[in-house]
């Protein structure tokens, strides 16, 4: 089975070709950083003129470099929920006019679904149930995924997601859009036990999420008397989000007994979180999954992927699909 898989909820536009259970035929991305980099964030209007510029040509890619033909495909999935409007609807709208035209089944999926799920995607030897925590731009959360049909989210941000907070102290710190790979970058030569952050929610239990106390708290630091080095800040202000996506891990994985954890989304790309996870679930026994870089990301390959699953359950949606901005996961 040949799906088109297409995703354009934010500000990545991607198409990518799967083939049968896992096998990525292409994964195709063109990115608008440097739309957005000026404005330290992405401007929705923005994010969603370049998707309506780009997709036409990101889709004929993907098409060759996956070596097939429009008719050769047997269904198309596209991200229909969880995004900004006006950039789902570009996505949305090229999807419901290729399945009309071809006559092919469409599957709307949503955007955080296939981010839990992906771990799947590159890792045959990762089973139901597992821990996936999920950190981008736009979303943190924690789920137990049991099965293609069911998962339970633990906990999410009440506030800022990780990569955001990322964004925003980078932006603080004058480095650029977008901030984690700036941060990570700089932290390597700071000292990560120089500045003292807090550990937002932890003192609390349970399985929320809060980084804009974390923030604040980097502003202040920044505007005492005597304010660390930027390397000091970075490396401080990285670990206190490691540290706490780590133990909501940790503490899932005893308290469910769940022997899997896996990480998703543009955050779980930053190698202090990596090694750190590698270093404790080696110590605890535990195994540890992760993605590679362009599967981290928002990518078209893990909306393809899911969308073969909602397929094969006899899932199939109409014209009428339409954009849902925010949509709660069951
Ligand atoms: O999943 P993604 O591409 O888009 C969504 O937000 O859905 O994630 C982008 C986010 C940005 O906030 C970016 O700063 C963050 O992921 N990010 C990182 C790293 N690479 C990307 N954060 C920390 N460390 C990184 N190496
Ligand atoms: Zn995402």
């Amino acid at each position: 089975m040949l799906i088109l898989g297409i995703e354009s909820s934010c500000d990545d536009t991607c198409a990518s070709v799967l083939d049968g259970q896992r096998s990525i035929l292409s994964n195709v991305r063109a990115g608008q950083d440097e739309f957005h980099a000026r404005y330290g964030g992405i401007v929705p209007e923005i994010a969603s003129r370049r998707h309506t510029e780009v997709l036409e040509f990101v889709i004929q890619e993907a098409l060759s470099v996956a070596g097939v033909e429009l008719r050769d495909l047997d269904a198309i999935a596209v991200t229909a929920l969880r995004g900004l409007s006006g950039s789902l609807v570009v996505g949305i709208s090229a999807a419901k006019a290729m399945a009309y035209s071809l006559g092919l089944p469409l599957v709307g999926v949503h955007h955080i679904e296939a981010h839990l799920y992906s771990p799947l995607l590159t890792h045959p030897d990762l089973a139901f149930p597992y821990i996936c925590l999920t950190v981008s731009g736009g979303h943190t959360l924690i789920a137990i995924l049991r099965s293609e049909k069911d998962y339970e989210v633990l906990g999410q941000s009440r506030d800022d997601a990780a990569g955001e907070a990322f964004d925003k102290v980078a932006k603080l710190l004058d480095l650029g859009f977008p901030g984690g790979p700036a941060i990570q970058r700089l932290a390597q030569a700071g000292d990560r036990k120089a500045v003292l952050l807090p550990r937002p929610m932890l003192r609390r239990g349970g399985y929320e999420f809060s980084f804009s106390g974390l923030k604040t708290a980097v502003l202040q630091r920044l505007r005492s008397p005597t304010p660390p080095t930027a390397e000091d800040l970075a490396a401080s202000f990285q670990e206190a989000v490691v540290d706490v996506l780590i133990h909501r891990c940790v503490t899932a994985a005893e308290e469910f007994s769940l022997r899997q954890i896996a990480i998703a989304g543009g955050v779980s790309a930053n190698q202090r979180l990596r090694q750190q996870l590698e270093d404790v679930t080696g110590r605890l026994g535990l195994t540890f999954f992760h993605l590679p870089l362009e599967l981290c990301t928002d990518n078209a390959a893990m909306i393809a992927f899911r969308g073969r699953m909602l397929l094969e359950r006899g899932i199939r949606h109409g014209l009428g699909l339409a954009p849902v901005a925010y949509s709660p996961l069951r």
